[in-house]
């Protein structure tokens, strides 16, 4: 008999015929209120459990008695308790590698679009104020030539390094667990203190994953340490920052802008601050969102599952 495998999240028609060729898959394209108590009780039969972003907790394991994988269609794993899942014996997977140049593009197209300020200006055309001639009270900030610190140096981290370094001449400072040879050799990047990197950078770009050790990393003290004329980037995850403080430290001039791609709360709650301030370029979480990344992703998160179920071992096994 196949074994079965829960899909939550929208997966290309491909995929879809590729995992039921070889299981039997219960399929929620759209996971909601309406449809969840049916969600739970076909867990309750389940080998496989694959989608994103949703956090997997006791509730949803206590009710997936058999199950042996939960594939994650994204780099991230934060939505995953790994030592409830060591503790239960099953598998954690995830798709690194092929969203690598995509996040990095979104991630130079923030930095870009924060420093030029090309969202407030798109607004300022569209709403027909373009009158007269163009004042300093449109003018952005060079990213040419300028240093960029990037905190977290994992493949995302050194895509951006090669677009701040190639296309735009940038100097980049580094920041991360451990020196990371391919960022100094190919980048010149130079690896410094969490601290030197904040005193010295103009565009301050974070991009660690989300771990107790990296929760609240950057708050009050380090947004104190960065230039005035700072701008700030979080392409990572938005509980790596205190959001309090980076609304405080905008408010207060201490930095001049953010780009940010993610949020404390996602979706963001439509009272944050952040969405009134005029300083911030926001985006919805769409790091890795374009159709042939997303494509490439759910296909690698498929084949994951397909040989971790066959009772070998996957490529991306989350450790
Ligand atoms: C990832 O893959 O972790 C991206 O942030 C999309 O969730």
């Amino acid at each position: 008999m196949k074994q079965k495998v829960v899909v939550y999240r929208e997966l290309p028609e491909q995929v879809l015929s590729f995992l039921k060729n070889k299981f039997n898959v219960s399929y929620f394209p759209n996971l909601d209120d309406g449809n969840y108590q049916d969600f739970l009780s076909e867990l309750q039969t389940a080998q496989g459990l694959l989608g994103a972003s949703m956090k997997i907790d006791q509730e949803i394991l206590d009710q997936a008695p058999q199950l042996k994988v939960i594939s994650n269609i994204s780099v991230g794993y934060d939505n995953l308790n790994l030592e409830e899942l060591k503790k239960r014996g099953i598998l954690g997977t995830n798709t690194p590698g092929v969203l690598d140049d995509t996040t990095a593009d979104t991630v130079f197209g923030l930095l870009l679009a924060t420093a030029r300020r090309m969202p407030e200006l798109d607004h300022y055309v569209k709403s027909g104020r373009w009158e007269g001639t163009k004042g300093e009270d449109l003018f952005g900030v060079d990213v040419h030539h300028k240093t960029l610190g990037i905190i977290g140096m994992g493949s995302i981290g050194r895509a951006v390094a090669k677009r701040a370094r190639f296309g735009f001449d940038m100097e980049i400072l580094y920041h991360n667990r451990s020196r990371n040879e391919e960022a100094e050799n190919k980048f010149d990047a130079t690896y410094c203190t969490l601290d030197d990197l904040l005193k010295k950078s103009d565009f301050v770009c974070l991009m660690v994953p989300h771990t107790p050790q990296t929760e609240k990393m950057i708050g009050e003290r380090e947004f104190n340490l960065m230039k005035e004329s700072a701008i700030f980037i979080n392409g990572s995850r938005g509980k790596n920052v205190d959001e309090a403080a980076l609304i405080k430290a905008l408010q207060e001039k201490k930095i001049l802008r953010a780009g940010l791609d993610v949020f404390e709360i996602e979706p963001i709650e439509k009272d944050n601050p952040l969405l009134s301030l005029p300083d911030v370029v926001t985006l919805p979480h769409i790091g890795s969102a374009t159709n042939e990344t997303r494509a490439s992703m759910a296909k690698l998160a498929a084949e994951n599952m397909a040989i971790a179920l066959e009772g070998k071992t996957p490529p991306n096994i989350i450790r």
